[in-house]
């Protein structure tokens, strides 16, 4: 048996705990993951989903439930059937997060169950209720694992700058152990996020090249089209450095310039990843000026739509200085990267949507077709994670005909372009979660290290009164090009491709 069956035979009965079970994570993701996962046989036939939902009665919560498969998931065509077989494994449990009784409850309720004693809580609620949810699983004696796991499932944003991510590892760690709470960085649940790792690690031509010796820089970019959806309440209050730098981005760089780790498990592949962090340089106040943009939409059109202004935003301050888009250029000082700057740029209502990570290759040392028209791109990798994965590579090929002029050439290798095959992030990292496997989630102590690398950057930027507009559906950010001007290639801004 591979690996991979055994992995997924593992998965034994559970109880899943969803807080917050009327809302739009559970709706929208974690319902249709637990779908897809039960009738694969990720999550085992015996066991069950426990809604806590406040103030609703059980037909309710299911019919809000059955209306989001309608309305988040129609490939799923959750007929009576389907619909009939997964309400099955749903059970309701009326309570206030703040309510001790509603922990009670959640007790009596699964002692109800006999013998499937381990449980998941997710939990899908506001961040401030986490520590409540915590201490209240545990003053109702949910938390200790002697007669099965007991794994608490945290989702971002963890705290809103250093301090108040460590207050909540305090508040969690005092009542769970570390290796109970698994932190969701959905980035890190994408395939093409942990292809990153495959490619990488799994052929000999990448490591010769992975170093400052052939590598000019690396851009990580999360591009989106999309603008707030109705967060502004949360936004306004995080930015684009908090809600994509600070998490998804520095993850994958982590991905990327890490060392091989010595085996293929969690706490292996966390300190290797934890190793970067540390070895990103701080910046000094006058610094930041220098390596970092920030900028808001102004209105302008994407794919076709008139866009109104950030600030035209329902609940948006008219005055928000709040950033839609970030980029900030960081160094790794250590053996194999000082010197390669790492450019983490992301924002909202741009031209395209496309995350990717692109490595620039050092320009050739010497152009032996100088007195040629065309001079020779250097080359780059890509790393394409959405919207498809894949690989690309820029080389330079001569152009037909009597000279030796160069053209580049694209070369494309799509992965998983068959969008049925591939797993959605919520699925992998539940699936992690009940195998036991947290190589995927991110440890308290890379958490922390991440907010006290961006901790000055947010410090310079905190109570600021303007900010560089950017035309929706563009890229008119000129500080983006004046950000990557030394870099080869200047600022990479991606298209989709055909
Ligand atoms: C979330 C951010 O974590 O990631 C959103 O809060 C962002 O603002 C989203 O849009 C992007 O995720 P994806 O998977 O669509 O790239």
């Amino acid at each position: 048996m591979s690996a991979d069956e055994q992995k997924l035979d593992t998965a034994d009965p559970t109880n899943i705990v969803i807080f917050g079970a009327t809302g739009d994570l559970t709706r929208r993701k974690l319902m249709p993951a637990l779908l897809r996962m039960l009738s694969c046989g990720l999550v085992h036939e015996d066991s069950c989903i426990h809604g806590v939902v406040h103030n609703r009665s059980e037909t309710e919560w299911l019919q809000m439930i059955r209306d989001g498969f309608n309305l988040f998931s129609p490939k799923l065509s959750v007929d009576d059937g389907v619909w009939n077989q997964f309400s099955s494994h749903l059970k309701m449990i009326d309570g206030d997060l703040g309510d001790e009784r509603t922990y009670k409850n959640i007790a009596e309720s699964l002692q109800l169950l006999g013998g499937k004693k381990n449980v998941m809580f997710y939990c899908a609620i506001p961040p401030d209720w986490y520590g409540t949810v915590a201490k209240g699983l545990y003053q109702a004696g949910l938390v200790n694992e002697e007669e099965g796991y007991r794994r608490l499932v945290i989702e971002k944003p963890f705290g809103s700058d250093l301090e108040s991510a460590s207050a909540l590892d305090n508040e969690l760690q005092a009542v769970f152990d570390e290796e109970q709470i698994y932190r969701i960085d959905h980035y890190l649940g994408k395939e093409s996020v942990q292809n990153l790792l495959v490619y990488r690690f799994a052929n000999s031509i990448m490591e010769p090249l992975w170093n400052r010796n052939y590598i000019d820089h690396i851009q990580i970019t999360a591009s989106e089209t999309i603008g707030i959806e109705y967060r502004a309440k949360y936004y306004e209050n995080a930015g684009a450095l908090r809600d994509m730098i600070q998490s998804h981005l520095m993850q994958l760089m982590t991905l990327v310039a890490m060392e091989p780790p010595v085996e293929f498990t969690a706490d292996a592949v966390r300190d290797e990843k934890m190793k970067v962090l540390r070895a990103i340089r701080r910046f000094e106040p006058e610094q930041i000026k220098l390596h970092t943009v920030s900028a808001q939409y102004a209105s302008g059109c994407v794919d076709g739509e008139d866009i109104a202004a950030y600030v035209s935003e329902e609940n948006v301050s008219p005055d928000s200085a709040t950033e839609t888009f970030a980029g900030v250029k960081f160094y790794i000082d250590n053996w194999r990267w000082q010197g390669v700057p790492f450019i983490l740029w992301t924002g909202k209502r741009l031209k395209s949507r496309v995350s990717e990570v692109m490595i620039r290759f050092r320009k050739p040392p010497f152009n032996l077709f100088d007195n040629h028209a065309s001079i020779p791109a250097a080359n780059a990798l890509a790393f394409r994670l959405q919207p498809e994965g894949g690989v690309v590579i820029r080389l330079n090929a001569k152009k037909p005909g009597l000279t030796t002029d160069n053209e580049e050439l694209v070369m494309r290798a799509p992965y998983a372009d068959d969008v049925e095959k591939v797993s959605d992030a919520y699925e992998i990292l539940m699936h992690d979660v009940l195998v036991g496997d947290s190589t995927l989630f991110s440890r308290g102590d890379e958490v922390e290290e991440s907010w006290s690398i961006v901790e000055p950057i947010l410090k310079a930027w905190e109570g600021r009164f303007s900010i560089e507009r950017y035309r929706a559906g563009t890229w008119d950010i000129p500080a983006m090009d004046e950000l990557t001007k030394d870099c080869v290639g200047g600022w990479h801004k991606p298209t989709v491709y055909e």
